[in-house]
């Protein structure tokens, strides 16, 4: 299509290196509802007869569903999905399908296809997450009342609501879920009519184009727009947090999952077993799921370091971008796919996360001592460092904090009163945590019914997104009107 100016043929190998269409390929969907747009930006110029723009968008409907059905194959000879619809469309309609390429490039059109499909990809992504958010929420319902052990440095800290523990990862994910809406917003400019790299001298309103895409505007500058793939990286910097938050929540749940700590049950279908010890029950899908981080972060900086350096504008490197974009949708799809029926069936055991404070002597509750001290009117270092010499005095002896009697009490800490005895208790000490975002009871109880308006806020955004989107694709049967 390009051989003109070409004496020789092309080497056979120069077709296999350069050619892209195993990745490519499966874009063909969104280079032809890129196609039937740029045909009626034509009509609209009077570049191409009603008639013309007719046909050619029932041929390149009718390639669709050749490719869909399988008939239509891809010709390596022919480099990609787009000069492989294209030649298809001229083998049908002749010299009227030779007349689609006007006004247009490769550049510009590998730029809108990819929008057009990571649009959708990236929706079908924002639908996962949601769930995924829908299910911590009710995980935090479940276990609101529920005390474990909070930790830092992996060392006992304080109790904590398994409920607020859960609504810790809704932040998380309802961060990477603005993320992603941020990468969704950053492809929402049509790309078609920048041409090559310069525009074109023919009248094409790009307006129009963009309108029957469904994007909010053009791009504004038609060097920038065949150069850049930010919209890329945005993808890829939603995609890294959420693996590194994936990531971390699985590492949590291997742990509080084994003999040692003991208190969350995994759901069996979730597990595996193991070929040789019988009595093995694996975390190998949260495992997998902390073992792909490494993978989605590479990607993003494999895009990266491809764009460094190149110069403006188009350049053949920047066909290398979709490996690792693909890729990277694809694990975290998958990473969605699990994480939330996993969760959905965690479940937790209230005796053993006490009996695991118990073990620590209930020493997690030494801030609250240091904190009701202060109250009495001591420093707060002061009240550090009396209550640290207890804890001191609670090791050498083995003796609870929970068991002192208030004669012991007031023996080693003068300041102490009848009502130290009222705040020893697990429940005591998270229920009177009641600073805003706090792990009081009523705290996460708010924080849950906070959570779920801004889901159901985002949830109707994103119905609504589908449904406008899915205004501007292709018809899936063009019979079917
Ligand atoms: N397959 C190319 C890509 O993915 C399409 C653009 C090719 N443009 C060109 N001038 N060779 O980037």
């Amino acid at each position: 299509m390009w051989k003109g100016r070409f004496e020789a043929d092309t080497a056979q190998v120069v077709l296999k290196f350069t050619q892209s269409l195993d990745l490519d390929w499966q874009l063909y969907e969104h280079d032809i509802q890129g196609s039937i747009a740029h045909a009626r930006t034509l009509a609209a110029a009077g570049l191409l007869t009603a008639e013309e723009m007719e046909r050619i968008e029932d041929g390149l409907n009718r390639i669709c569903q050749e490719i869909r059905g399988g008939e239509l194959k891809p010709s390596e000879r022919l480099e990609d999905v787009h000069m492989n619809v294209e030649s298809r469309l001229i083998e049908l309609l002749g010299p009227v399908g030779a007349k689609l390429h006007t006004g247009r490039s490769r550049n510009d059109q590998i730029a809108v296809t990819m929008r057009l499909y990571l649009r959708d990809r990236l929706l079908g992504l924002q639908r996962g997450l949601l769930l995924l958010l829908e299910t911590l929420l009710g995980r935090a319902e479940r276990h609101q009342g529920l005390i474990i052990s909070g930790y830092t440095h992996l060392q006992q800290a304080q109790p904590i609501s398994l409920g607020h523990y859960w609504m810790a990862w809704f932040e998380a994910f309802s961060r990477d879920s603005g993320r992603l809406d941020a990468a969704l917003a950053s492809l929402d400019e049509c790309p078609l009519g920048a041409g090559a790299l310069a525009g074109s001298t023919l009248p094409l309103d790009r307006e129009t184009t963009s309108k029957l895409l469904g994007f909010a505007r053009p791009t504004r500058n038609s060097l920038d727009t065949v150069a850049q793939r930010d919209y890329m990286a945005d993808y890829h910097h939603f995609a890294s947090l959420f693996a590194v938050h994936a990531g971390r929540l699985a590492e949590d749940l291997i742990l509080y999952a084994t003999q040692e700590f003991g208190w969350l049950r995994l759901p069996d279908s979730f597990c595996t077993g193991s070929s040789i010890m019988p009595q093995k029950k694996n975390p190998d899908v949260l495992e997998l799921v902390r073992g792909k981080t490494g993978q989605v972060l590479g990607h993003m900086l494999d895009l990266l370091v491809m764009m460094k350096g190149l110069p403006m504008t188009y350049d053949r490197d920047l066909q290398e971008d979709k490996r690792g974009l693909f890729a990277s949708v694809e694990t975290v799809e998958g990473v969605l796919e699990v994480l939330s029926p996993l969760l959905a069936n965690t479940e937790a055991d209230q005796a053993a996360a006490r009996s695991g404070l118990e073990k620590g002597l209930g020493l997690a509750l030494a801030t609250d001592v240091a904190e009701y001290l202060v109250v009495k009117g001591v420093p707060f270092r002061d009240a550090h460092w009396k209550v640290g010499r207890l804890v001191k005095h609670c090791l050498e002896n083995n003796k609870p904090l929970t068991e002192l009697t208030l004669a012991e009490w007031q023996e080693h800490i003068p300041e102490t009163q009848a009502d130290i005895l009222d705040i020893l208790s697990l429940d005591e000490s998270v229920a009177r945590r009641k600073t805003y975002g706090g792990t009081a009871f009523e705290q996460v109880a708010f924080q849950i019914e906070e959570g779920k308006e801004r889901l159901l806020a985002k949830t109707k955004t994103l119905e609504a997104e589908l449904k406008r989107v899915k205004g501007f694709g292709l018809q899936k049967d063009p019979t079917q009107g």
